[in-house]
Parts: C-alpha cells; sequence; structure tokens
C-alpha cells in the first residue's frame, strides 16, 4: 500500500527499529526491491534523485512507482531525495511523491530553515511529511567532512521548521567508503534527545553493521541506500554476460539484476530490523 512519509517513519519509530530507503534507477531495480519487501514482509521506502523526475524519465518511472507501492501488500512510501528547491519538489509531488526531502544543507542556516519551512507548510496542505538536513552530507570523495550536526543547531532546525525527520551527519558520506567509517554515535543521541525527531543516515551503502545497529538504537530511522543498489544492479549484469548461455531477449537478461537487487535489498532489510514488520 502507498503510504507517507510520516506513516511509515511513525511505524519505526514505534517499533524502534529503522526503515530501508532505496535509492531505485529503472524498473528493474523497483522490482527487486519490491519483491524483497513482500518477501521479508517489511516496510519501505523507494526513493528518486531529482535528476530522475525530468520530463524523459519521470514521465515513465513515477507512474510504475505509485502503481506498484498501490499494489504492494507492505506499506512503501514513495520519496524525493536532495529536493534542492521548492521547484523539484512541486515537480515531485505532481508526480505522486508521498514523501519529500527538501535539502537545504548548501545553504547557510537561516536560508536553510527558511526554505524547508517553506515546503513542509506546502507539504502539509497536501499532508506529506518532509525530510530535511542540516550539517551538510558530502561524497566520500571530499577533501574533509568538517560540519557534523551539532544537537543545539538540530533542536532549532527542528522548531523551526517542523520537519517529520532530520539527516544528519555524524561521520557519514555518499559513495563507497575508501575505509570503514566511524559514526558517532553519541552524536547521534545527543541529537535525537535535542531534536525529538526521529534522524536519517544517508550515504548507507557499505556502513558495518554493528554501527548500522548502533545508530538504530541511538534514533536512526530511515537509512538510505543507493551506492549498493547500483553495485548489484552492475554485478547481476555482468555474471549475465558471462553467462555464455544466456539469452539476449531483455526479459530474460534482466533477470539475473533484478535477482541481485532483490538479495542486496533483503540483506539490507534484516540489518536495519525491519523484517516482518508489515505483518
Ligand atoms: P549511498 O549511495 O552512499 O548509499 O547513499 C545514498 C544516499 O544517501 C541517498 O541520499
Amino acid at each position: 500500500m502507498l503510504v507517507n512519509l510520516q506513516t511509515i517513519i511513525g511505524m519505526a519509530e514505534q517499533g524502534k527499529y529503522c526503515i530501508p530507503a532505496f535509492n531505485v534507477y529503472n524498473t528493474e531495480t523497483i522490482m527487486g526491491v519490491l519483491d524483497a519487501a513482500e518477501e521479508a514482509k517489511a516496510p519501505v521506502i523507494l526513493q528518486l534523485y531529482p535528476r530522475l523526475f525530468n520530463e524523459e524519465v519521470g514521465f515513465y518511472l513515477c507512474p510504475s512507482i505509485v502503481a506498484a507501492a498501490q499494489r504492494a501488500s507492505v506499506p512503501v512510501c514513495f520519496h524525493l531525495d536532495h529536493g534542492p528547491s521548492e521547484w523539484e519538489a512541486t515537480r515531485a509531488l505532481r508526480w505522486g511523491c508521498t514523501g519529500i526531502m527538501l535539502d537545504g544543507s548548501a545553504h547557510d542556516f537561516d536560508k536553510n530553515v527558511a526554505m524547508t519551512k517553506h515546503i513542509v507548510d506546502t507539504c502539509a496542505a497536501v499532508g506529506i511529511g518532509v525530510e530535511g538536513e542540516i550539517g551538510h552530507v558530502g561524497s566520500v570523495n571530499d577533501e574533509v567532512m568538517d560540519e557534523f550536526t551539532t544537537p543545539e543547531e538540530a533542536a532549532a532546525f527542528v522548531k523551526a521548521t517542523g520537519v517529520t525527520c532530520l539527516a544528519v551527519l555524524i561521520g557519514n558520506a555518499h559513495g563507497h567508503y575508501k575505509k570503514p567509517p566511524k559514526l558517532d554515535i553519541d552524536r547521534v543521541k545527543a541529537i535525537r534527545e535535542a531534536c525529538g525527531v526521529p534522524l536519517v543516515l544517508h550515504g548507507g551503502s557499505g556502513i558495518p553493521e554493528d554501527q548500522v545497529k548502533a545508530a538504530i538504537a541511538a534514533g536512526i530511522r530511515k537509512m538510505n541506500i543507493g551506492t549498493d543498489v547500483c553495485c548489484a544492479f552492475a554485478e547481476g549484469t555482468k555474471a549475465t554476460i558471462e553467462d555464455p548461455g544466456r539469452s539476449i531477449a531483455i526479459d530474460i537478461f534482466m533477470k539475473k539484476p533484478i535477482q541481485y537487487v532483490k538479495q542486496l535489498a533483503l540483506e539490507k532489510i534484516a540489518m536495519v530490523g525491519a523484517a516482518g514488520k508489515a505483518e
């Protein structure tokens, strides 16, 4: 069933686990993730980067996600990931998103608050919750990572904007880590206590399981997984190409990539404690 961001995050909050939020890119990645969610009886978020809402891709992909989510027997939220402005948020609502992230973290605090509050008010008019970000989560290729989220800033940001959940920088980054990250779990706890809303962990690909579990115990309720989805899809494609008996018919050719994405999704669902939570 298609549910909104506040409903799915509320489930995790109540059960003290975490919703896996998978970045999807095409029909096959949607199929792999939803197959896994059905099998594991887990609530999941399917999310798209803003570039995938453009007319060429969004026209095909968004109606598929909405229809698949509506048909699913488990709760599924369709979320905009890293919307940089009102323009992208509006477009995502038009395409049927039931969760919106407004990422104003590249701006100063006051501008971030103003942009995010405006989207929170707009989305409230259509019953949709918003994820904000404070402390800019960058890439594993960045030279420095020096803007860790502070509890004080997080509390002020949540109070001023009314976001449903908050993405934080606590030692995480987007992409495959060059060496295992060291999440600042005490900081997660302190931020959570100070701001009082569920927290979001971006850069979920490659974070060791013990750290993921510690972060969830400290208040993380949504974990984003993008790079691992891409790698699983690519590995499945490579395995198919290397199979001398492969079929060239595209639906059959795509079976292994879907299967690899499903396997990855099953692992992440288990890791964040979401398996069986939709029963
Ligand atoms: P990874 O690609 O590192 O998993 O990060 C995904 C993400 O946080 C999307 O917002």
